[in-house]
């Protein structure tokens, strides 16, 4: 028999088909979000589960896992929500979606890196609202992008495409990683490392977050840190939420202790800080860095990649280990 692949949202259609081809597929067709009972029934019944990031796979619902379950393709290259221990501790092996979503990913970075200090949601409201009464040399005053210094917070792929992008815009790039580039990847990107996380934060005119959220990353950007920014500093966030202690950036943007920021992922998705709502100088989108056709495409190619890989006994591509 073809092995039970449930798919826990709707795919683009090429992937539901090839997936229909290939093996025995329950799909979600009407793609409501899972109940906790229903993840686990899939748990229960699966060879293969392919959840994404609105799934909490944390212990308990691992621990339904049924004796067929082997492998969770997760979509996405994220994957937090996912306890990866407890699955290799229960002999589940774990893939995800690297490097197929990596530029679309630095092009909402950058689209923010530009959309916040140039104002360019509240020019677009404004116009649409009827409010435009003319030009004038000091109307909708934003501020350069070139010139300024950029501090990229994880120096993964991500990062480093956010970097390339970023310097055709000719942005100074500064980055903070767990471990330094390579000398020769540092220089192509004409990057500056810093090894203390404060002292790049201090220094910084936009600080854009690449790392996965992970326990040793969670509010990395901490009240204590986010202190640390110049008033005149815009913030970026493309990664996860957890990540930036939500409550202390609110709080700072209202005092006017930053600059602005522009937000991808919330802590509580998709729930978003009221006050935030109010702010005209922050550019709120609803977890939009990978959503191309083409990369959502591609991410269901990885997945069924991954997926045939490993029914057919080999390592699939795209293991994801515990502490990586
Ligand atoms: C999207 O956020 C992903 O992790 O793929
Ligand atoms: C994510 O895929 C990264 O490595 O930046």
């Amino acid at each position: 028999a073809k092995p039970l692949v449930i798919v826990t949202r709707k795919l683009p259609d090429p992937v539901e088909t090839r997936m229909m081809e290939l093996f025995d597929v329950r799909l979600n067709l009407d793609d409501h979000p899972f109940t906790r009972e229903e993840l686990c029934q899939a748990m229960a019944e699966a060879d293969v589960l392919v959840p994404t990031l609105t799934d909490r796979l944390d212990s308990t619902v691992l621990s339904h896992a049924g004796p067929s379950l082997r492998l969770i393709a997760n979509f996405g290259v994220g994957v937090d929500h996912i306890d990866v221990a407890s699955a290799h501790q229960r002999g589940l092996t774990v893939t995800n979606t690297p490097d197929v979503l990596t530029e679309d990913t630095a092009d909402m970075a950058m689209a923010l890196i530009l959309a916040v200090p140039r104002r360019l949601v509240e020019g677009e409201r404004l116009a649409r609202e009827g409010n435009w009464t003319g030009w004038t040399p000091t109307f909708m005053l934003g501020h350069r992008i070139s010139g300024k210094r950029l501090g990229i917070v994880g120096m993964g792929r991500i990062g480093q495409a956010v970097a390339r992008r970023a310097r055709g815009f000719g942005m100074a790039i500064h980055y903070h990683n767990r471990r330094r580039l390579h000398a020769a990847t540092e220089s192509a990107l004409e990057a500056t490392y810093w090894e203390s996380l404060d002292q790049m934060l201090a220094r910084m005119d936009v600080v854009s977050v690449h790392c996965p959220h992970t326990p040793a990353t969670f509010h990395l950007l901490s009240a204590r840190r986010l202190a640390l920014l110049r008033p005149h500093a815009y913030v970026v966030n493309t990664a996860r939420g957890e990540v930036i202690d939500e409550n202390a950036l609110v709080r700072m943007l209202s005092q006017g202790e930053l600059a602005g920021a522009g937000l991808d992922v919330f802590e509580h998705e998709p729930a978003i800080n009221p006050r935030l709502l109010k702010m005209d100088n922050v550019v709120l989108l609803p977890h939009m860095g990978s959503a191309t056709v083409e990369a959502r495409v591609d991410m269901g190619e990885k997945v069924l990649i991954n997926i045939k890989a490993f029914i057919d006994g080999h390592r699939p591509p795209d293991r994801v280990l515990p502490g990586a």
